[in-house]
């Protein structure tokens, strides 16, 4: 890529969307120990929207409680602070980018598909993997592929490029997005996630799943999320822009230490939430 076309590509991701107030206010206050379910349960009531979505997450098979929720503080002690971040910047990330035609919609709605299935099947492994932080796998799995929605809707003529090199010549989107821009949606994905301020682990999770060795402290974060993301292709759960299942990375099922029954037991968790959640969500 010309260093002038660099340039106006990272001066197009200047101008990306910035995150909803609420959701801001929210994200800060989850990482604030003195804050309380009240507090926080203030913050979303001002918002209609939110408080539907809430309610009926909490409401959903998903978390499976026996009695109703009926109040926003009663969901916040249920499923804790951090879930309820994970839920807000879910339903509120994939509204930032508006689709110009019927096809931009088609390709944002199997990208969606795509990233619920990752969040899913990243979370499915977190649990059999004892992992402490299932919310953040969620969220990780949810925008590992961001950076595609930017090329998207924000470079319309490249990504044009990009997929129809990605059907002429059978490659992996990150592969003909190496050729067209120089870079792919990884770092793409970094950059954006930089701009939100969203917390480093998360950020590195987006850069690094394709290669998820390559991310240090949180290389097994990593490696879930790259399992997650092959596994939702081998779904056949939305399109990531290809219809290619890349290999697994050898480091990453090593470090994983996963039997190979696990993959089923994971698969059908991830087909038998994918409908549900995405009922909801949307
Ligand atoms: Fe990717
Ligand atoms: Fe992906």
């Amino acid at each position: 890529m010309a260093v002038a076309d660099l340039k106006r590509l990272i001066a197009k991701i200047e101008d990306l969307p910035t995150l909803p107030r609420t959701v801001l206010r929210i994200t800060e206050m989850v990482n604030d120990p003195r804050a309380s379910a009240r507090d926080l349960a203030r913050i979303i009531t001002d918002d209609q929207v939110l408080t539907a979505r809430l309610l009926k997450l909490v409401n959903s098979s998903f978390y499976g409680f026996p009695q109703r929720v009926s109040t926003v503080t009663g969901a916040i002690v249920l499923i804790g602070f951090d879930a309820i971040r994970s839920l807000l910047l879910t339903t509120s990330v994939f509204d930032l980018f508006p689709s110009r035609t019927s096809r931009d919609r088609r390709h944002q709605e199997s990208l969606w598909d795509h990233s619920l299935g990752c969040a899913i099947g990243a979370k499915a492994i977190g649990e059999v993997l004892h992992h402490e932080k299932l919310e953040e796998l969620f969220v990780a799995g949810l925008l590992h592929d961001i950076g595609k929605i930017v090329t998207m809707t924000m470079l319309p003529e490249q990504f044009a490029r990009i997929s129809s090199r990605v059907i002429q010549n059978r490659l992996l989107i990150a592969d003909a997005e190496a050729e067209i821009l120089g870079c792919t949606h990884a770092d793409i994905g970094r950059l954006l996630a930089q701009r939100w301020n969203l917390p480093a682990k998360l950020m590195s999770l987006i850069e690094h799943h394709h290669q998820p060795a390559t991310a240090g402290a949180w290389a097994v974060e990593a490696s879930i999320v790259h399992l997650a993301d092959i596994l939702t292709r081998a779904l056949s759960l939305g399109s990531g822009g290809d219809d290619k299942v890349p290999p697994l990375d050898r480091s990453a099922w090593q470090l994983l230490k996963l039997k190979t029954g696990a993959l089923d037991a994971i698969m059908a968790v991830m087909l038998d939430q994918f409908d549900d959640i995405n009922s909801f969500l949307r």
